[in-house]
């Protein structure tokens, strides 16, 4: 049973589909504090909440501050409150009471789980506006399920973007990207698609394509889909201001950018340097923009990764003025403990600064907002943006779509990514935590970048990581230019990178008709070990399992050498491990905890009684893989 209240006038976001009569009376389970513009609620000692999509931290996100405000923050540690995401949906968990709840307001909120008082939580309103949906059900999943028949069917992208992707930011012309290629197939790997990032356009404009460096591309495009390979270029929400750039004069003269309180377009700078930002909230500039995307379809490209949509601001002319003026102040001067330390925040608060969030409007449904009041929607109409324009233009093609930002809502047009990692063992962990929350959420197409983006990745690290993300439907290995080289065909153990490359092309028959049920019966792809389990005490004790699809469960190591883990099983079950698609064996073992050996080249599966695991032949594209022709691991 679901039903809705209301606090305030809220502001629509559209990211719920069905039609809910509000009721009256004040929100269950939670008490209202109308002066501290919030609700708490106090916590039984066993309590445990689960949800809120893209965070750090547990599965169990209990003891912390979420706070949801879109934020361009590249180093994930745990210490974060923000992170690119607003995914405002928990399932309240304790023995006296179990129900779920949507927040379901742009602006910023915050979810005081424990962290201010431990035995509290508090939701924390900025502006106390919100449809908040509170949903009760017989368990998680159950509550899960009827939260995301409300939002409406999740996004599923073509089949070749379960292929394996490259990535890296640093690929600079079409012969960087076609020696990419040429190594993955020299040496047998198996590729469906290799990532442009902001280098193939001309000066950062989107909708461009560096003549110089990608000559002929509408050519380049085809010749790599004569290989089976897809390019996937990059799209930033800034648009540069050059003239003679026509997405800049378009936008100016039709006024499709955001304005500031004195009707002038907001200068901010990204990448090109100053640039506006499209109001994507504006169903008119959502059209226009949207249509851009046809420049690049129409020379055979077939998916987009939308980025820098929080948005990210470097700065805005504004402020960079107030900045000069105020530095200069300490010219000449004994900058001294606390003067320099100042001087110091002045220049680096520059970027991402939350008044310049403040400075900028947007004409939304009629009405006019300031940007903070609605800064949650503004990835995601982005990503709308395209997918309307997906759907207007090209009805029956599928287009691969993923996106930074984000908010409940957009799982209708796209996926995600979690954006910019390091290299670190502890982002591996997070990755496999944060999966769950992001199914919860509706978010089913999703990964990380695989190996770290920030810093040098090692290749343990990256044969790790690799280990999970076969089994992530978006799984791309992606990295920072400057940093070491991360496609695996530069590594030493190249056979057991090709075994795991294999292996993911073999498991793409089991991985996509579990995406595809998950996303038609609205639920989830990778399950936390107590959502199957609320019974069993020793399920909430084990946050680095997860249940993927219906009949396997995933224990990955993230630990470096380690030649082995702990794994609590549940049930009985049958452990597969893995060196290659056809070098396995297999074990019956017992409920209970085990400790189980994997080398660095080997992982682990566990299926579940009375299922199997299907594999194909490898194939080195998706296209290739003959699904008639399945082995199946039987338990
Ligand atoms: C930030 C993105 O998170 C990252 O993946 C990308 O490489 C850079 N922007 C450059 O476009």
């Amino acid at each position: 049973m679901i039903r809705r209240y209301v606090i305030g006038n809220p502001i629509e976001t559209d990211s719920v589909v069905k039609v809910i009569s509000p009721e009256s009376g004040i929100v269950p389970y939670f008490q209202t504090l109308d002066k501290e513009k919030a609700l708490t609620l106090p916590m039984s000692k066993w309590d445990k909440v689960f949800g809120l999509g893209e965070t750090v931290r547990g599965i169990n996100k209990r003891g912390f501050k979420y706070i949801s405000n879109c934020k361009d923050d590249n180093s994930h540690t745990e210490d974060k409150n923000s992170l690119y995401a607003a995914q405002n949906f928990f399932v309240y968990y304790g023995k006296e009471q179990c129900f779920g709840m949507y927040v379901d307001t742009p602006g910023k909120v915050c979810f005081d789980i424990g962290d201010t008082d431990i035995n509290v939580f508090s939701i924390v309103f900025e502006d106390f506006d919100s449809n908040i949906y509170v949903i009760d059900g017989d368990s998680i999943l159950d509550i899960v399920k009827q939260f995301r028949g409300i939002i409406g069917k999740s996004y599923i992208p073509p089949k070749w973007a379960f292929g394996f992707g490259q990535s890296r930011w640093g690929y600079k012309s079409a012969q960087d990207v076609r020696d990419v290629v040429n190594n993955y197939e020299a040496l047998d790997m198996p590729l469906d698609a290799v990532y442009l990032d902001i280098d193939y356009m001309e000066r950062y404009k989107d909708f461009t394509v560096n003549s110089e460096t990608f000559p002929d591309f509408k050519g380049f495009v085809k010749e790599m889909k004569d290989k089976g390979i897809h390019l996937v270029p990059i799209i930033d929400a800034g648009v540069k201001i050059e003239e003679g750039y026509d997405v800049y004069e378009e936008g100016v003269k039709e006024g499709y950018f955001v304005k500031k309180e004195n009707g002038e377009n907001l200068v901010a700078a990204v990448w090109p340097g100053r640039v506006h930002f499209p109001d994507f909230l504006n169903e008119k500039t959502r059209k226009w923009f949207g249509d851009k995307y046809k420049v690049l379809l129409d020379m055979g490209i077939d998916g987009f990764w939308n980025d820098m949509n929080e948005p990210a601001i470097f700065y805005t002319e504004d402020n960079l003025r107030d900045v000069f003026e105020e530095i200069k102040k300490y010219e000449g001067k004994n900058l001294d403990i606390t003067s320099f330390f100042r001087f110091q925040g002045i220049v680096e608060g520059l970027q991402n600064n939350p008044e310049d969030f403040k400075r900028f409007y947007h004409e939304y449904k009629g009405k006019r907002y300031r940007h903070d009041k609605v800064h949650n929607l503004y990835g995601f109409n982005m990503t709308r943006a395209a997918g309307e324009s997906f759907e207007r233009n090209s009805p029956d093609k599928k287009i691969l779509m993923f996106s930074r930002a984000s908010y409940i809502g957009m799982h209708r047009y796209a996926g995600v990514w979690t954006g910019d990692n390091q290299t670190w063992w502890s982002h591996l962990l997070m990755n496999i935590q944060q999966m769950p929350a992001l199914n919860m959420c509706g978010f089913l197409y999703c990964g990380a970048d695989v190996g770290g983006f920030w810093g040098d990745t090692t290749e343990d690290l990256l044969m790790r990581w690799t280990e999970f993300a076969i089994f992530t439907p978006l799984f791309r290995n992606h990295s920072l230019r400057d940093t070491r080289n991360q496609e695996y065909y530069r590594f030493t153990d190249k056979e057991g990178f090709r075994n795991l490359l294999r292996l993911r092309y073999a498991l793409i028959p089991y991985l996509y008709l579990e995406f595809v049920k998950a996303a038609e019966n609205d639920e989830m792809l990778f399950k936390p070990l107590c959502f199957e389990y609320p019974d069993d005490e020793m399920c909430y004790e084990t946050e680095d399992q997860l249940f993927m699809g219906d009949n396997i469960m995933l224990a990955p190591i993230y630990k470096q050498n380690a030649t082995g883990r702990y794994v609590y099983l549940p049930e009985d079950m049958k452990m597969v491990r893995f060196r290659s698609f056809e070098d396995y064996d297999e074990e019956v073992m017992q409920k209970g905890i085990h400790f189980v050996r994997a080398e660095l080249n080997e992982l682990l599966v566990f299926i579940r009684k009375g299922k199997s695991l299907p594999l194909a032949k490898p194939a080195n594209r998706t296209g290739d893989i003959d699904e008639t022709d399945l082995t199946y691991i039987k338990y």
